[in-house]
């Protein structure tokens, strides 16, 4: 397979994730908005902000409620965390976790 078809495969993957990983979280109108920053693929587009694709899930789930108690300062991410549940931050981290690194 050619370069150009391998990356159009990756890109049909990442989109084709999203649909099925989110339905069974009820997540998605959250997850539009750290697409936003992060990109809908968990690879930011900015310098300042941490890709999340591939990052160990303990890890993001970690730093999920580290923001929700202000343990780890952040204002966007705090505001963001401030109503999520358990569950929604262990399927938010699992679903980051499991997307392909780059
Ligand atoms: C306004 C932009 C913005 C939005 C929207 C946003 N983030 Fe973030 N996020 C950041 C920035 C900037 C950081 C780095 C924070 C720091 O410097 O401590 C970050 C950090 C994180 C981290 C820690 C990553 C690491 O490597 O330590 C996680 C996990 C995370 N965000 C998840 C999310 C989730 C889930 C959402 C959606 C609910 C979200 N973010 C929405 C900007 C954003």
């Amino acid at each position: 397979m050619s370069l150009p078809r391998l990356g159009l495969l990756a890109l049909t993957l990442t989109l084709a994730a999203p649909a099925t990983a989110l339905d069974k979280t009820g997540l998605q109108d959250l997850m539009v908005q750290c697409a936003a920053c992060h990109g809908a693929d968990g690879i930011a587009r900015e310098a300042e902000v941490p890709d999340l694709a591939g990052q160990h899930d303990v890890y993001l789930y970690n730093q999920l409620k580290n923001f929700k108690s202000g343990k780890r300062p952040h204002k966007e991410m705090r505001y963001l965390g401030r109503h999520m549940t358990d569950d929604e931050m262990q399927a938010i981290a699992s679903y980051y976790a499991g997307l392909p690194k780059q």
